[in-house]
């Protein structure tokens, strides 16, 4: 069956290659990368590889960021959702799961953020029955840093990310129902 979930405004559902358009609108926006290392992209075929990247994490790890659409419009908005992140270290852990969540400049500010991110920790919690999810937001990436805290997550600490060289944030939320049965 095909992966999709609605909330009030928005349908989250997998990443397609013919999110393209979209997907290269998103990332090649200096403004949207301000906060993520500021190296947006510069060709389509950047795009494609991200696609095809999480298209892979959804057949290996069974999860992966999903696109945004508008319930209304239909457009495609961007990208929100969960990651098992195994790309090495971060913050001493080598394999965890985060929420995260990037958008088009122009749908910025409507709460599409909050509104993905809640349906996100919520699948977290109980359909995938996650002990804890993670999020990180660079130094400074206020509307990220609300956005995180609105979901549940606790502020933690701190920490600079060697790899890419920047100053990060690092947030936690526990999965308080497996907390509750394992009493
Ligand atoms: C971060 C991002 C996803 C937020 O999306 P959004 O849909 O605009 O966020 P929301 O509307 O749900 O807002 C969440 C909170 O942040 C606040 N906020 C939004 N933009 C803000 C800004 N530029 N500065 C300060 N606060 C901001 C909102 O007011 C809201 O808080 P409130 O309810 O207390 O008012 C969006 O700005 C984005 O895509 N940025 C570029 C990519 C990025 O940085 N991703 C996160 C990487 S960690």
């Amino acid at each position: 069956m095909t992966f999709r979930i609605e909330t009030q405004r928005l349908i989250l559902r997998e990443l397609r290659l013919s999110d393209l358009e979209g997907m290269f609108e998103l990332d090649s926006n200096p403004e949207v990368h301000k906060y993520l290392g500021n190296k947006p992209i510069k060709t389509k075929e950047e795009s494609l590889k991200i696609l095809e990247d999480v298209i892979n994490q959804y057949t290996k790890h069974g999860i992966g960021r999903w696109a945004l659409i508008n319930k209304e419009t239909q457009e495609f908005m961007g990208w929100s959702g969960l990651k098992l992140n195994t790309e090495g270290h971060m913050n001493g852990f080598t394999e965890f799961y985060d929420v995260g969540y990037r958008l088009i400049k122009r749908f910025w500010g409507k709460g599409y953020a909050t509104e993905s991110g809640k349906a996100a920790v919520d699948y977290a919690f109980r359909v995938l029955k996650l002990p804890e999810l993670y999020g990180i937001t660079e130094m400074g990436n206020q509307a990220s840093h609300k956005a995180l805290l609105k979901l549940g997550l606790k502020y933690v600490e701190d920490f600079y990310y060697e790899k890419e060289k920047l100053k990060l944030r690092w947030y936690k939320i526990e999965n308080k129902e497996l907390c509750k049965n394992n009493v």
